[in-house]
């Protein structure tokens, strides 16, 4: 073990060699001793160079690395483009590691860090420090993690707006397979998120390595594989052409790199990340209180007595927060005007938002409210007093989207502004919630002549942090056009994510599966829509809509005031179930059912005891037998006796079959090893239909 050291936690292990450029030898589960010198040597083949170049945390294309360098710039004139940094002095505390490494030749310092959280959840960051006379422009710094040999499929999420977090899976041999997201937020195609694993690993069963980079600007992250068959994972943020130049004894923080691993397939992976953001003192830890959100019930037209007379409605079936969404500012009457200009539309609102939000008070809610700070209308007030303010280069025309420019916060006169009607907002106001929106990309984003992504990232993130200091009891949503800002860089300072803009359910059960690999359910907004998505045009039962949207951050997101009174009734049923587990969502462990028919989608969540757990089946489509196979709850305690029970939302029926299994009526006592072995038989089910199978102790 001569210079290696070893953290161990989580059920992970990582070892970490010092000699040399340090370097992750190992990173998988946990090896239950330190490893003997000599594990982790590595065959040198005839044809490369006469030493193996490590894959060190920071590669050095100095040694020979093959693959992209963990550090890249150089001097302006060109000089001082590589470096070979060495360690020069190191701390272990408990499960940390710190190294601070020097490169005396290039004038470059560095310092890498290495948090292995109890959950698993290995965290690094790197940080690199210009010593010279002269300054640096630095192209990259990217974090390196070994892969196991073994892992030859690989996963990655992206997709589009309104059908986001799609899970792609295919075969990885050869090559390298990048994820590069240049959109200036984290995006809807190109979500900072990596896996590999064994082919064929499942939800249950199977050796998987995820990384995550937890920033919300643009980022670069790939998997690569070296002729001699190592294989290795890199990450960090894509830095544009002069983005940064560090001048003489000026420094750059990476990103910090999330990596977790798992031999228990996805669910492993993500009981460590859910455990992780769980295990953070920030993370709400009182019943997420169910929503209304305005939207899609009455977009830009807003009056107060129909908001009223839905906040009436809302009240009535059981929500607990009222969230205003767009259209209440100055001149928003639709999307092509007002942002910027972020005080009470005096026109739509005379009396200001008081009486709505007292209305709303006096029906025992909170109320929300939505905001899109980052963002300017050309045609509103502020634009037509500032139109310097827009984050562009002002030598060419701004490239708009959703009628609409980005304003340069990393400018402190734009922040103080923003702050300041934010502030003033939230202290005249009794708002419990703000939605923070972020409807376009960052395109040709200059400031002070300079490409200005990272900064501007950084002006985001501290605005944040400044209204959140001053109004700590406000929690905040992150959404950007849906799920194009979730990301544990965004997610330090905000308490919840708008996942989609689409309510579909049958496209929603995709949707937060991939988001889910990342997120725990009281993170994840889920909202019921109405009979009608708007986003997809489809038609879907309250069964299916209902029992997607229980295992998140439950929400509605409906003109209560067409639905029926048996729709209503049906609708307050299912948030009462809702709120009946909600504490289960919270803090039990989120996991997804391997059931092998392509048309069967099951998940679930099981109590931290084991005592109880609250099961989804949706049948997505038909499939090609029925009834389907018999639905394996694995997770529960063996000798435990449980209860299992059938719970049907809303009204609408199974499929036609001569008969059902008896327990779907009657319920039926079942140990927890049958419950795995065997399974639960599942009635004739409806496509497009859902179904929630509730599990608990007999003794609990
Ligand atoms: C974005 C959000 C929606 C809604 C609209 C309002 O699209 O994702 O939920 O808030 O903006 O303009």
């Amino acid at each position: 073990m001569s210079d290696d050291v070893h953290l161990s936690g989580g059920g992970t292990s990582v070892v970490v060699d010092l000699d040399g450029p340090p370097a992750v030898r190992y990173w998988g589960p946990a090896l239950g001793a330190d490893p003997p010198e000599g594990l982790f040597e590595h065959a040198l083949p005839v044809g490369d160079l006469d030493q193996l170049a490590p894959v060190a945390l920071l590669p050095e294309a100095s040694l020979g690395f093959p693959g992209p360098p963990g550090l890249a710039g150089s001097r302006l004139d060109g000089t001082d483009w590589t470096a070979r940094l060495r360690l020069h002095a190191h701390r272990v505390e408990e499960t940390s590691l710190s190294l601070a490494l020097v490169d005396p030749v290039a004038d470059l310092e560095a310092t890498i860090t290495l948090d292995l959280d109890p959950s698993g959840v290995l965290s690094l960051r790197a940080q690199v420090t210009n010593g010279g006379s002269e300054p640096y422009a630095l192209a990259n710094l990217s974090m390196s993690l070994p892969l196991s040999e073994h892992a030859d499929e690989v996963l990655t999420l992206g997709g589009r707006w309104a059908n986001e977090f799609r899970v792609d899976r295919h075969p990885w041999r050869q090559g390298c397979l990048v994820v590069e997201n240049r959109r200036g937020r984290t995006s809807h195609d190109h979500l900072p998120f990596i896996a590999v694993g064994g082919t064929g690993f499942s939800e249950d069963a199977g050796q998987v390595w995820a990384a995550h980079l937890g920033w919300s600007g643009n980022a670069t992250l790939r998997v690569d594989r070296t002729s001699d068959g190592r294989r290795f994972l890199q990450a960090g943020e894509l830095l544009l052409p002069g983005e940064v130049v560090l001048e003489p004894g000026g420094a750059y923080r990476s990103p910090r790199l999330y990596a977790a691993c798992s031999d228990t397939g996805l669910n492993g992976i993500r009981r460590s990340f859910h455990g992780f953001l769980r295990g953070r003192p920030s993370h709400p830890t009182t019943p997420r209180p169910v929503l209304l959100n305005t939207w899609e019930a009455v977009y830009f037209d807003h009056d107060l007595e129909t908001l009223t007379a839905l906040a009436d409605r809302a009240a009535e079936v059981g929500v607990e927060r009222f969230v205003l969404d767009d259209g209440w500012f100055h001149g928003r009457r639709s999307d092509s005007a007002g942002l910027g200009d972020w005080w009470v539309d005096d026109q739509v609102w005379p009396d200001g938002l008081g009486p709505l939000i007292s209305q709303v008070r006096q029906r025992g809610m909170e109320f929300g409210l939505w905001v899109e700070p980052e963002m300017v209308n050309p045609d509103s007030d502020l634009y037509r007093a500032h139109p310097e303010w827009v984050l562009s280069d002002h030598r060419y025309e701004p490239v708009l989207g959703r009628r609409q420019l980005v304003l340069d916060l990393a400018r402190p006169d734009v922040s103080e502004y923003l702050f300041e009607h934010l502030d003033r907002l939230l202290a005249t106001h009794e708002v419990a919630f703000v939605k923070w929106d972020m409807n376009r990309d960052l395109v040709h984003a200059t400031h002070e002549g300079r490409a200005g992504v990272h900064r501007q990232t950084l002006a985001v993130y501290g605005l944040i942090d400044r209204l959140r200091s001053a109004h700590p009891g406000v929690e905040i949503e992150s959404c950007a056009s849906g799920g194009g800002r979730a990301d544990y860089g965004i997610l330090k300072r905000t308490d919840r994510v708008w996942t989609s803009d689409c309510n579909d359910a049958l496209d929603r059960v995709g949707i937060q599966y991939g988001a889910g690999i990342l997120l725990p359910p009281e993170l994840m907004g889920a909202h019921i829509g109405g009979p009608r998505s708007h986003t997809t045009g489809r038609t879907h039962r309250l069964d299916l809509r209902a029992t997607v949207a229980l295992f998140g951050h439950l929400g509605v997101e409906w003109n209560l005031l067409d639905a029926s009174a048996e729709e209503l009734e049906d609708l307050s049923r299912a948030i009462a179930v809702h709120k009946q587990h909600r504490a289960l969502l919270r803090d039990g462990r989120a996991v997804v059912l391997d059931h092998g028919d392509p048309a069967v989608s099951a998940n679930g969540v099981i109590a931290p005891d084991r005592s109880e757990g609250l099961f989804a089946v949706v049948q997505l489509a038909s499939s090609d037998a029925l009834p389907v196979a018999p639905l394996q709850l694995p997770g529960l305690d063996p000798d435990t006796h449980y209860r299992v029970e059938l719970i049907t939302l809303g009204r609408s029926p199974l499929g036609m079959a001569y008969q059902h299994p008896s327990w779907i009526n009657e319920g039926i006592e079942l140990t927890g090893r049958m419950l795995a072995a065997a399974g639960v038989p599942l009635p004739v089910m409806l496509p497009e239909s859902a179904r929630l199978i509730h599990v608990k102790a007999l003794d609990a």
